[in-house]
C-alpha cells in the first residue's frame, strides 16, 4: 500500500485515535481513585479553613483529630444514629425517600430538594463544644456555590465561611474565594435578639457605625447576583429548613453533648 494513499492515511489517523483513546481512558481509570481523594482532602482543609483550626492546632492532621462527624436530622434537628462514615450527600439527593422536595417559598437557596440527614461536624476542645461547622449550599449566578459555615461556641459568631466548589466567574463571584472578602465574616453574628436570621452580604460596604453591623458584610462588587445567593444559602441552612432545630436544640440544651 502507498504511504500517502487515502487508505493509509484512515488507517493511521484511525489507529492513532484508537491509541491515544486507550491510553487517555486508562489515566483517566488509573488516577480515578486519586482524583476521589483529592475532593475528600479539599473538602478536609475547607472545613479546617472554615473552623480557623491552623490557628490552633500545629498541623491538619491534629485539626481533624479534633473533630468529630455527626449525622444530624434536618426534620427535628435532633442527631441520627446513622454513621457519618457511611454517609453520601449525592445518592441521598439522588434518592427521593431521603431528601424533601422543597415548594417555592422555601427554596430560598433554589437547592429543589434538602437532605432529611446532614453531615455536620463539631470540634471540641477540653470536653467543649467550641465549633460548629455546617455544610451549606445553594445557587449563584451560573450554579450551586458549595461550602462550610463554622460557628463558635455560642452558635451565633461566625468563625469563617468557606466555598469548596462553585461556577462563579473569577474577579467577579468567583471573589467569594477571596482571602481578603472571607476574613470579613469572621465575628460577624447569624441571628439576632429573637433568633432570627439577620446574616446578609449587602450591596456596597457595610458601615461600622450602623446598627446592623455585626449582621453585615460587604458586597462583592460587580456581583451582586451571588452576593445574594450566598445570603440566601444562609438564611436558608440556618432557618427552619435547614440547621435552625438542630442549633436550637444545642443552644437550650435538649441534645447532650454526650450524644452527639
Ligand atoms: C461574563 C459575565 C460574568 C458575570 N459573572 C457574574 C458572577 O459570577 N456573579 C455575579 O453576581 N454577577 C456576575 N456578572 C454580572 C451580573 O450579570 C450582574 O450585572 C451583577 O451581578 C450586578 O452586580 P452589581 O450590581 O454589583 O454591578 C457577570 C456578568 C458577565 C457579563
Amino acid at each position: 500500500m502507498q504511504k500517502d494513499s487515502i487508505l493509509n492515511i484512515i488507517l493511521v489517523g484511525v489507529g492513532l485515535c484508537i491509541v491515544c483513546g486507550a491510553v487517555i481512558s486508562t489515566v483517566a481509570v488509573s488516577l480515578r481513585d486519586q482524583q476521589e481523594q483529592n475532593v475528600i482532602f479539599d473538602q478536609q482543609s475547607k472545613i479546617i479553613d472554615a473552623a480557623r483550626l491552623l490557628e490552633v492546632y500545629p498541623s491538619s492532621q491534629e485539626a481533624l483529630a479534633s473533630i468529630e462527624e455527626v449525622v444530624v436530622n434536618l426534620n427535628d434537628g435532633q442527631p441520627s444514629s446513622f454513621p457519618p462514615q457511611q454517609y453520601d450527600l449525592d445518592s441521598i439527593l439522588r434518592d427521593p425517600s431521603q431528601h424533601t422536595v422543597l415548594n417555592g417559598s422555601e427554596d430560598i437557596a433554589m437547592i429543589s430538594v434538602r437532605e432529611n440527614l446532614s453531615k455536620v461536624y463539631i470540634e471540641y476542645r477540653n470536653n467543649e463544644l467550641k465549633t460548629l461547622i455546617l455544610p451549606v449550599r445553594g445557587y449563584g449566578l451560573w450554579g450551586t456555590l458549595y461550602g462550610y459555615l463554622a460557628l463558635d461556641s455560642d452558635l451565633n459568631t461566625i468563625v469563617g465561611l468557606e466555598f469548596y466548589k462553585h461556577k462563579e466567574t473569577p474577579g467577579l463571584g468567583a471573589e467569594v474565594d477571596n482571602p481578603n472578602w472571607k476574613k470579613l465574616w469572621n465575628g460577624k453574628k447569624v441571628f439576632d435578639e429573637n433568633g432570627l436570621v439577620q446574616i446578609s452580604v449587602i450591596k456596597g460596604f457595610s458601615n461600622p457605625q450602623s446598627t446592623d453591623y455585626s449582621y453585615e458584610v460587604d458586597g462583592l462588587s460587580g456581583a451582586t447576583i451571588t452576593s445574594k445567593g450566598v445570603s440566601n444559602l444562609l438564611a436558608f441552612w440556618l432557618g427552619n429548613e435547614g440547621f435552625g432545630p438542630f442549633i436550637n436544640n444545642l443552644k437550650n440544651k435538649e441534645i447532650k453533648l454526650s450524644d452527639v
